[in-house]
């Protein structure tokens, strides 16, 4: 039988409300340095910021990924289970999962994210055009932790998908973000979560080398400066959750390559001396201070590789563009 949905379904286990995230704004903005976390970036504004970001010259990973899905998808698909559940972790706009549905033929479609309206969006257009296809919405922070919870295991019981396979999609190099430990962390999470489900799952997931710099700095800073204002608008989205008065256009976008660590790091510097203030709290910044909001993890693929076999995958494989750019995991249970 074939299940017939007009609008996806969603569930909301994030609730971007100012009580829940203001502890954790207050600690990074009180912290030296100060700092923000790059989940803060994706308010609905921010979302589509980010889409112009991926369309930009300069910005490689997204036009490289999907090289690497164009040279390599059939390839992958042999390797990847037919009528899998399609989890897509960080979903944004949907679209890069959505250009899978051919090649992986998913009996249903979870995408997961953080920026809730954005998603809600993105999905119930998605919907639209892939009516036979039932789909799951979930508004969640995964970097606290990621688990499909129990709604989603009865939505799956409902519609006779709990014992699908699992493929968790993961694209984009959002895994980048996070620091190697936690990144540790959120695939052993998303391991458990492929497990659960039937036998043939695992993680597909896109991971960013390392690379020159010249390549690598261009891609966050941009001549457009679409990257400055995604950069700039987590202080409007800061200034939301937290009613503090961030002035914006006081602030400038820096984004560099520390090669010590491997990583992209994005800041924004003061350019004058200046107290920011919310309700029961202030931080004052000295012209040229930097506030951290974003790292971007470049990786060796056998150190990759080595992270995922620890975090408890089996043998991974993954295929990459003719520069050596940018990888492409399958990681089965
Ligand atoms: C860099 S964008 C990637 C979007 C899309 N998957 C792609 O590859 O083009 C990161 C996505 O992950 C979401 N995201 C970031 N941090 C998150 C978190 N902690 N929990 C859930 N979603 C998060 C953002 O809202 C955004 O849609």
């Amino acid at each position: 039988m074939r299940y017939i949905d007009q609008a996806p379904s969603f569930v909301q286990l994030h609730r971007p409300r100012a009580d829940a995230v203001q502890p954790e704004l207050i600690a990074g903005l009180l912290a030296t340095p100060a700092r923000i976390a790059p989940k803060f970036f994706y308010d609905a504004l921010g979302s589509r910021l980010f889409d112009a970001i991926t369309e930009l010259p300069e910005y490689y990973p997204t036009r490289t990924e999907a090289a690497v899905f164009a040279q390599h998808g059939a390839e992958m698909a042999r390797h990847l289970p037919e009528g899998a559940v399609l989890v897509d972790l960080g979903a944004g706009s949907c679209a890069k999962a959505a250009r899978l549905f051919p090649l992986l033929q998913p009996s249903a479609y979870v995408p997961v994210d953080i920026s809730v309206d954005y998603l809600r969006d993105t999905l119930a257009a998605l919907q639209q055009r892939h009516p036979e296809l039932p789909m799951l919405g979930l508004g969640m922070d995964f970097s606290t932790r990621f688990a499909l919870g129990p709604d989603s295991a009865t939505w799956l019981q409902e519609r006779a998908l709990a014992q699908r396979p699992r493929v968790v999609f993961y694209p984009g190099s959002s895994i980048g973000n996070f620091q190697p430990d936690e990144a540790l962390a959120l695939l052993c999470q998303t391991h458990a979560v492929c497990e659960s489900g039937g036998t043939g799952g695992g993680l597909l997931i896109g991971v960013d080398r390392v690379k020159a710099r010249t390549v690598l700095e261009p891609a966050y800073d941009d001549a457009l400066g679409v990257t400055a204002a995604f950069n700039r608008n987590l202080l409007r989205h800061v200034n939301h959750l937290l009613q503090a008065d961030f002035a914006p256009a006081a602030w400038q976008h820096v984004a560099l390559f520390n090669a010590d660590a491997s990583r992209i790091e994005m800041h924004l510097q003061a350019t004058g001396a200046q107290t920011v203030r919310w309700p029961e709290g202030e931080r004052r910044f000295a012209d040229g201070e930097r506030l951290h909001t974003e790292n971007s993890y470049k990786w060796q693929p056998e150190d990759f590789a080595a992270l995922l076999r620890e975090a408890g995958f089996g043998e991974p494989r993954h295929w990459t563009d003719a520069n050596g750019w940018f990888s492409v995991f399958w990681a089965p249970v």
